[in-house]
């Protein structure tokens, strides 16, 4: 389903609502909510308001245990651009959270390192019980986390080179494409199928285009997005620029 807010705002805060309902269900139940995390400018605004749930509604986030999506390869945890840095400062600084139950892809293996690590990380998420929740953006290749075009349907956690387009939109991040990464870990497709609910939030004109085609359009793994309309689980949340292509 496709759900339109009138802004990205209402929208950030009703996904923030839900995330943090979730969470206070599995505490009721003294259970642990496992949560898969998303970076980019697109979930930013969750993340204020689940700081502002924890701040001034007391939102405890003690049960919650965290899995990134995806990390540069090969990146410094402490560098400004890692995505270490900005779950910190967007969320895991403000909140309770036990830094043990944090996971992100490490940007700093050596690559002979890396698919042991990758299959570790799955087997992290399976043992925990699998994610009770994947929130995601999309870029504008169409990528889920950093699945590009050619990403199979069942992939998993592995070691990806980043389309060019890619790079180009994270140069505002990074000042030019050069110091863009040209890889990244990332959960696969595969990983992100499993999660029990689904989250693809888009925010304005400019993902138009490849959200239009990520609902609407053929699946192909060109668009991997597209593979999410295989599940019955995905939620598209849209402000009304990103749903202005819809039919
Ligand atoms: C980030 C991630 C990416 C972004 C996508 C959109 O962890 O996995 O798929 O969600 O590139 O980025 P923004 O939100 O910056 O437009």
């Amino acid at each position: 389903p496709v759900t339109v807010y009138k802004n990205s705002k209402a929208a950030s805060l009703a996904v923030a609502a839900r995330i943090a309902n979730l969470i206070k269900e599995k505490q009721e139940k003294g259970e642990q909510a496992v949560l898969g995390l998303a970076t980019g400018a697109t979930p930013i605004q969750v993340y204020a308001e689940l700081v502002r749930l924890h701040r001034e509604d007391g939102l405890s986030f003690k049960n919650v245990i965290t899995f990134n999506l995806d990390e540069y390869y090969p990146m410094q945890p402490d560098a400004a651009q890692s995505y270490v840095t900005f779950m910190n400062k967007h969320l895991f600084d403000h909140i309770d959270i036990n830094r043990e139950n944090i996971h992100i892809p490490d940007g700093r293996l050596n690559q002979s390192e890396i698919p042991a690590y990758c299959m570790e990380y799955e087997r992290k998420i399976s043992a925990i019980g699998g994610l009770d929740f994947q929130l995601l953006g999309i870029g504008r290749t169409g990528h889920i986390g950093f699945n590009e075009p050619g990403s199979a349907p069942n992939s998993g956690t592995r070691l990806v080179t980043l389309d060019d387009l890619t790079r180009r939109d994270a140069s505002r991040d990074f000042g030019s494409k050069e110091n863009v990464p040209t890889k990244a870990i990332t959960m696969g497709i595969g990983t992100i199928f499993k999660a029990r609910e689904i989250i693809l939030m888009a925010w304005s004109e400019v993902k138009a285009e490849i959200v239009k085609k990520a609902v609407e359009g053929e699946m192909s793994s060109e668009v991997p997005a597209t593979y999410l309309q295989l599940s019955d689980h995905v939620e598209f949340v849209l402000d009304e620029g990103a749903a202005s292509e819809l039919t």
